[in-house]
């Protein structure tokens, strides 16, 4: 596990690193395909999840997929990298923030499916740069076992989270590379302020054992009995209980927690880009979203039209914010500054 501090300080330089990780990547072709063939997409998905939905696309359309599975904050970098000569043409998953952030860098190309009439205004951006796949809410999952032998109860609030009992207890990833870690950290400034809000990220720090990479592992973490408390989305902590991680007890904050849509968008000069609007096109279909379950991604979807997996009913009725996703995005790479800055 790397520590803390590197974490931070690499996914600061994920962030503002444009041009570095672009070395020696020029040559590809820009223009549209006739008929498309093969296609790039970076998935902030489960490894498994993105398997499947390459398997169907390519068996769907016979169009070959190349796809590299990574964090939010790493595919912003990525493609923050690559803008001068991009490698992939599409984005597929990962909350919407990272991808609002992208298209103020202007990362990101206009695409509006004919199925994105489906999805509901609420889980779409209005100028198509991203449209909304699925909704994810954030939550604690924590090992019963542990809890038991240090005679104290999940977390039920994010108070709760700064007991002595989970001192060196507590799990969470880094917001800069974390979707899920970032949506933690915009939750915390949206209910208490600026202020109040890096305050408490600042005293959660003390409680931190470590800042994982990715916003899945502190769920397995927990369910693994590597630490007490993982701030995770809780549709990964139902299915790392499903995959037999029996100690698993998810909880969620009473004041509210915040929410993702994870989204999907085009790449900005990307070298497929036919092929890069089948894939949206198809990835917002009934059948497509339906998919997830399949491998154990139990969010819920967008697609009116899709059935939300029975797995994650017992989330359904979880406490939600107002989340400000349009602020969240446009204030990401401050924000994440800020909280460097603050738990450094
Ligand atoms: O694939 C599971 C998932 O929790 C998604 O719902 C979410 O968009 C993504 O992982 C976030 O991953 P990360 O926090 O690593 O960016």
């Amino acid at each position: 596990m790397v520590n803390k501090k590197k974490w931070a300080a690499l996914a600061m330089a994920a962030l503002f690193s444009a041009g570095v990780l672009a070395a020696g990547c020029g040559g590809e072709k820009k223009a549209a395909e006739k008929k498309p063939e093969k296609l790039t997409l970076y998935c902030g998905l489960m490894e498994d999840h993105m398997i499947k939905t390459v398997k169907e696309f390519e068996k769907d359309t016979g169009i070959k997929v190349e796809a590299v599975r990574m964090s939010s904050g790493e595919i912003l970098g990525r493609i923050n990298a690559e803008k001068n000569a991009p490698k992939a043409s599409v984005w597929y998953g990962g909350p919407a923030d990272g991808f609002i952030q992208a298209q103020e860098y202007g990362l990101l190309d206009k695409y509006v499916s004919p199925n994105a009439a489906k999805i509901p205004d609420k889980f779409k951006d209005k100028d198509g740069y991203w449209t909304g796949i699925y909704v994810g809410y954030l939550g604690f999952s924590s090992n019963q076992k542990l809890l038991a032998e240090k005679g104290v109860e999940a977390p039920k609030t994010w108070q709760d989270l700064l007991k002595p009992e989970f001192k060196g207890q507590v799990v969470m990833a880094n917001p800069g590379s974390s979707g899920t870690a970032y949506t933690m950290l915009a939750t915390m400034v949206q209910l208490l302020g600026e202020e109040k809000g890096l305050a408490y990220m600042k005293a959660l720090n003390g409680q931190i054992k470590t800042y994982t990479k990715s916003g899945t592992a502190p769920g397995r973490m927990a369910g693994q009995g590597e630490c007490t408390v993982g701030i995770t989305f809780l549709h990964d902590a139902i299915k790392y209980r499903e995959e037999g991680m029996k100690d698993l007890v998810l909880t969620a904050p009473a004041e509210g927690t915040g929410y993702e849509i994870g989204a999907v968008a085009m790449i900005k000069g990307g070298p497929e880009q036919e092929a890069a609007k089948k894939f949206i096109d198809w990835i917002l279909t009934k059948k497509a979203q339906e998919m997830g379950s399949t491998t154990g991604s139990y969010q819920f979807l967008t697609n009116p039209e899709a059935a939300p997996p029975k797995q994650a009913a017992e989330i359904k009725d979880t406490k939600l914010i107002n989340y400000d996703l349009k602020w969240a995005g446009t204030n990401r790479a401050k924000l994440v500054e800020k909280w460097n800055a603050a738990v450094n």
